[in-house]
């Protein structure tokens, strides 16, 4: 080796010399230590690189919405997006523990949301090295570890709340750390706080947004997306992060929420179709609104561990009953929060395949306002209260929200976008529905 080396060295001098004619070549160095003996590489190669298998894996992964999505293409290049879509971004938010604690900047006087990847690293598609992040180091099996199994603060409470799925050396965490809901900012203060979730649970009568109060408006703009982001699972399975009215049903947490991992249902062994493995799939369907005669992989509940005793299927009644009872509660809690409206649902329904929750509840609701928003919500009911143009003024104006309308609403959006009508976490989102109409009640809406 060193041998080969020194003739390198040797011809760039001569190189130098010939061209640049800058002086004599200097001495030659001293000759370096030998290397350790390698392993044999083709052989720890194939403890992956192996038909069964990276090369059954990369098949089963094509079937994966990380892979087929287009939100890694599309996020690419935007710092605050790409920390949850993009490969080189989400490796930097864990190698760095990027904090999510808003912090307040002196020069513009605005409360600042640091959970943000460094510019040269928002792009990357999602792929094995992006939860696996160790890959070709030691070119071992250990290279396989996950790229980051520790608590995840949570990006919505800057930070106060802080979600924990220690069970299966907190593997769960991994999918937490994309799979959690957003901030929500308050757009009409000047310094851009955090939305207080507290004071919105604690002063439900308080008015969050009045069209006819001008500048004294303090809090969220509503407007079409309104929301916490598509993350809701998270938050939900942990049994954290909702704004949790107190209520006839106290909040506690479904076994799953301890004992369970999301990778025992959504990378369920074997396969079933497109469910299962590394296609993260529990449904064997692609885009295809629920209730529509899907089948599932229940090989993930059915392990001894679990539900082998009585194992689940879709007309067992865990399975059944418990989806029709939540989506029963999430009807109900649409059905009030759409009182407001005078007759006209202030929810945004959508009964296409576009929509990600299409047949979750009966309304086709997708967690949107139906707020009017050129070029993406062109037939909104109603009128944005921030936009002055034209077609926007002919629209009526929105209703006036209390902050417990506003709870009920993300509240909503919390137990409609974990999309498995209660699976992941039945008696959080139980509570969170039956007490949110009851606080819409007490408040005498
Ligand atoms: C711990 C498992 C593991 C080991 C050991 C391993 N690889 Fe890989 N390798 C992977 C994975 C996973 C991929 C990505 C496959 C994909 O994208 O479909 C990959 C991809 C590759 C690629 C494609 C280019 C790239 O980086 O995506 C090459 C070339 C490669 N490996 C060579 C090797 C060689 C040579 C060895 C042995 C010296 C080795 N690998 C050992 C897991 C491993
Ligand atoms: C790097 C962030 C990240 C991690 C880590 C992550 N996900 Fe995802 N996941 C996403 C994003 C982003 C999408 C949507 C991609 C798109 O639409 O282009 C997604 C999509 C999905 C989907 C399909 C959703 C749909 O609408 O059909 C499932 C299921 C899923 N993830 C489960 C998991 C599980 C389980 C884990 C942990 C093993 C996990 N994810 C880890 C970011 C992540
Ligand atoms: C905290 C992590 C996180 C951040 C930050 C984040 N997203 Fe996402 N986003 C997700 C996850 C997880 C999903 C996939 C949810 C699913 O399909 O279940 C998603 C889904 C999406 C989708 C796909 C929705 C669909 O209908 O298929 C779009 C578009 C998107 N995000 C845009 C953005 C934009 C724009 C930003 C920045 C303003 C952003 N995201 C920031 C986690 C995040
Ligand atoms: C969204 C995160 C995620 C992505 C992307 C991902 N993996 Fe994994 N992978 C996991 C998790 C989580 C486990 C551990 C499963 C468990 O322990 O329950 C795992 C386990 C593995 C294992 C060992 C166990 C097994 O299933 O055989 C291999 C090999 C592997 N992954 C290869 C790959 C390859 C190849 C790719 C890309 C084609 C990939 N992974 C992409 C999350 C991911
Ligand atoms: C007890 C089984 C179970 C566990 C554990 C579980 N899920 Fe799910 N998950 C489901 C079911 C069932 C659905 C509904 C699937 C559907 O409608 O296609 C679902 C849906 C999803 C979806 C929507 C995409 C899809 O496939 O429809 C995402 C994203 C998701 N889960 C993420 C997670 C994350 C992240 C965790 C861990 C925090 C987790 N899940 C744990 C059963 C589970």
């Amino acid at each position: 080796m060193f041998f080969a080396a020194g003739l390198l060295i040797m011809a760039a001098c001569l190189m130098m010399t010939s061209c640049t004619k800058e002086g004599p070549a200097g001495a030659t160095g001293p000759a370096g230590k030998d290397g350790t003996d390698g392993k044999d590489a083709s052989e720890t190669c194939k403890q992956c690189h192996a038909k069964a298998v990276v090369d059954a894996i990369a098949v089963e992964f094509q079937l994966s919405k990380h892979n087929w999505g287009s939100a890694a293409f599309e996020e690419a290049g935007n710092t605050g997006c790409t920390p949850c879509h993009v490969q080189k971004a989400f490796v930097y938010m864990c190698q760095n523990n990027v904090s999510t604690v808003f912090t307040f900047n002196e020069t513009t006087k605005k409360w600042v949301n640091p959970y943000v990847t460094a510019a040269s690293d928002a792009i990357g598609e999602i792929g094995c090295f992006t939860c696996h992040t160790s890959l070709h180091t030691t070119y071992t099996t250990s290279d396989l570890a996950l790229t980051s199994v520790v608590p995840v603060p949570m990006t919505m409470w800057g930070g106060a709340k802080t979600i924990d799925l220690t069970q299966g050396g907190g593997k769960s965490n991994l999918c937490v750390k994309c799979h959690q809901p957003r901030p929500l900012v308050c757009g009409n203060d000047p310094a851009g706080r955090l939305l207080n979730y507290d004071s919105v649970k604690n002063f439900p009568l308080v008015v969050m947004f009045d069209s006819t109060a001008g500048a004294k408006n303090k809090y969220l703009k509503p407007s079409y997306r309104m929301h916490i982001h598509y993350g809701a699972v998270g938050g939900v399975y942990a049994g954290q992060g909702a704004i949790e009215f107190a209520g006839s049903v106290p909040y506690s947490n479904s076994p799953h929420t301890t004992l369970a991992s999301c990778q025992d249902c959504h990378m369920a062994d074997p396969m079933t179709g497109i469910a299962g493995g590394h296609s993260f799939n529990v449904r064997n369907a692609k885009e295809t609104p629920l209730g529509s005669g899907t089948t599932w992989n229940f090989n993930g509940c059915n392990t001894s561990a679990c539900h082998a005793a009585s194992p689940i299927d879709a007309a067992s009644t865990k399975w059944k009953a418990t989806r029709t009872e939540i989506k029963g509660l999430l009807d109900a809690l649409a059905t009030k929060i759409n009182a407001c409206g005078g007759g006209h649902n202030i929810l945004h329904s959508d009964a296409t395949a576009t929509n990600l929750w299409a047949g979750v509840s009966t309304g086709n609701f997708d967690g949107y306002l139906d707020i009017y928003s050129a070029g993406t919500n062109d037939d909104g009911y109603w009128r944005d209260p921030y936009n002055t143009g034209a077609t926007n003024m002919t629209k009526p104006k929105f209703p006036k929200l209390l902050n417990v309308q506003l709870g009920a609403i993300v509240n909503f959006q919390f137990c409609l976008r974990e999309y498995s009508l209660g699976i992941h976490n039945t008696s959080y989102v139980r509570a969170l529905l039956t007490n949110s109409v009851e606080a819409l009640n007490a408040a005498g809406l």
